[in-house]
């Protein structure tokens, strides 16, 4: 989090301070360092060298028109999951040529609008998949370029709900039925075979799933490829860990030279679709300290951001540092800070050691990646605002959600007759 500091005794983003954020936008917001973002993504760009292929960022980890902007001008690529989706990236300024169509449950008509604004592949994950994009290809007298999702059967060794690459879960095609459906789908003339994909989980600390995964993709390819289906990339999914409390991952630098290895003389381009490594440590969730309250128990801080506003804790358990915008000397205690949704599972981070006091400022750092992406209006709550910050300036790229947006579309129903 090397773009958060403190200076001055206070907590920054780039060249400005938290607690001017705050003053400004107000709390809970989400602030997000435009540095952090370039420089991740550069980061996969520069591993990936001469190499040709494309860095497709996941754009599930955060989605907002701010940082996809930054990112199409930096000349990214982009993963999706929905036509919602793709309309952001196309918002954006986004290439859809440089477009990759993941999720297993693709609509007819998000199908529809992927070929018609020409994304660069469907990433297909059943052969159910595959019949119904041929139809659409064929009822809109085109073809389809496609990929399919192998799940390969790998342990990702990460938290059970974040893993994907296993026999028991729902994604992809299992390695030994992939030949099957490659020469089904070989057989229309509205799909056009280009690649093989996978995603075998996300938050992974070392580099060897990864490539257990690719070996086995790379047989696949090969029996392919004498079976006269030859194939013009290789997406390995995204899925390379942060540091949220101590983990060691891999530089994208040792994972890829790994990967170029492997790849060896084989004439296959190469898709990564990263999204954690790239936003998380990029955005810190900006809360205030409502009221203290001490129990026998436990001593609770109530702040104003809530599990509707990052839901990882109460979802995976998951840790990602709290931090005072302006440290205090007084002695440290023990605290569960918690938001005020009427949940037991609404916390933000247990056991922390704090010296806090009411109305004070905290940072939840590392929440740049599926933070707000999977914040909802649980308990009426007005989603948080979101904060660019770029060197000195700073830009407000999603203004804080109101009563009035709560409500929209929404409709009371007459008396009973
Ligand atoms: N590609 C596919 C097909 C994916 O399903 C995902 C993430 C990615 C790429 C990006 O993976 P990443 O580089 O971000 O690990 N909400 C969870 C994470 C769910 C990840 C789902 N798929 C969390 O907050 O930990």
């Amino acid at each position: 989090m090397r773009e958060f500091s403190y200076r001055d005794g206070s907590l920054w983003a780039e060249q400005v301070s938290l607690q001017h954020i705050a003053e400004r936008f107000g709390t809970p917001t989400y602030v997000y360092s435009r540095a952090h973002f370039e420089r991740q993504y550069l980061n996969y760009a520069e591993a990936l060298g001469d190499h040709p292929g494309l860095i497709c960022y996941a754009v599930k980890a955060n989605s907002n028109l701010g940082i996809l902007s930054l990112l199409a001008q930096l000349g990214a690529g982009f993963d999706i999951v929905s036509g919602g989706e793709l309309e952001r990236v196309l918002l954006a300024g986004g290439d859809p040529s440089r477009v990759v169509f993941s999720g297993v449950g693709k609509t007819a008509n998000e199908m529809r609008r992927a070929l018609e604004v020409g994304v660069h592949c469907f990433n297909i994950e059943s052969e159910a998949e595959v019949n119904r994009l041929e139809q659409v290809a064929a009822d809109g007298e085109t073809v389809a370029p496609i990929s399919i999702r192998v799940n390969p059967d790998v342990d990702a060794q990460t938290h059970p709900y974040i893993s994907t690459g296993l026999k028991e879960n729902k994604f992809g095609i299992a390695i030994d039925q992939a030949v099957e459906v490659y020469q089904r789908a070989a057989t229309s003339k509205h799909l056009n075979i280009i690649g093989v994909d996978c995603h075998i989980g996300s938050q992974l600390t070392e580099v060897a799933p990864f490539l257990d995964a690719l070996d086995r993709l790379l047989v696949l390819v090969d029996q392919l490829a004498e079976l006269g289906i030859q194939l013009e990339h290789l997406d390995l999914g995204g899925g390379l860990g942060v540091r949220y409390r101590g983990e060691e991952p891999p530089p994208v630098k040792d994972y890829l030279a790994e990967v170029h290895k492997r790849i060896g003389e084989r004439k296959l381009s190469l898709i990564l679709e990263p999204g954690r490594s790239i936003a998380a440590n990029g955005g810190a969730l900006l809360t205030q300290v409502e009221y203290l309250k001490r129990t026998d128990e436990h001593n609770f801080a109530i702040v104003d951001a809530a599990m509707n506003d990052n839901l990882r804790p109460a979802l995976y358990q998951a840790w990602q540092d709290i931090v005072p915008v302006t440290p205090n000397e007084s002695e440290s205690t023990l605290w569960d800070i918690v938001g005020p949704v009427c949940e037991t599972g609404d916390f933000l981070g247990k056991n922390r050691s704090q010296s806090l006091k009411e109305g004070q400022l905290l940072a939840m750092l590392s929440t740049g990646a599926y933070g707000f992406t999977m914040s909802s209006n649980y308990n009426s709550r007005c989603r948080a605002a979101e904060v660019l910050v770029d060197g000195d300036k700073t830009y407000l790229v999603r203004a804080r959600e109101t009563f009035a947006d709560l409500v929209r579309g929404e409709r009371t129903v007459p008396e009973k007759t």
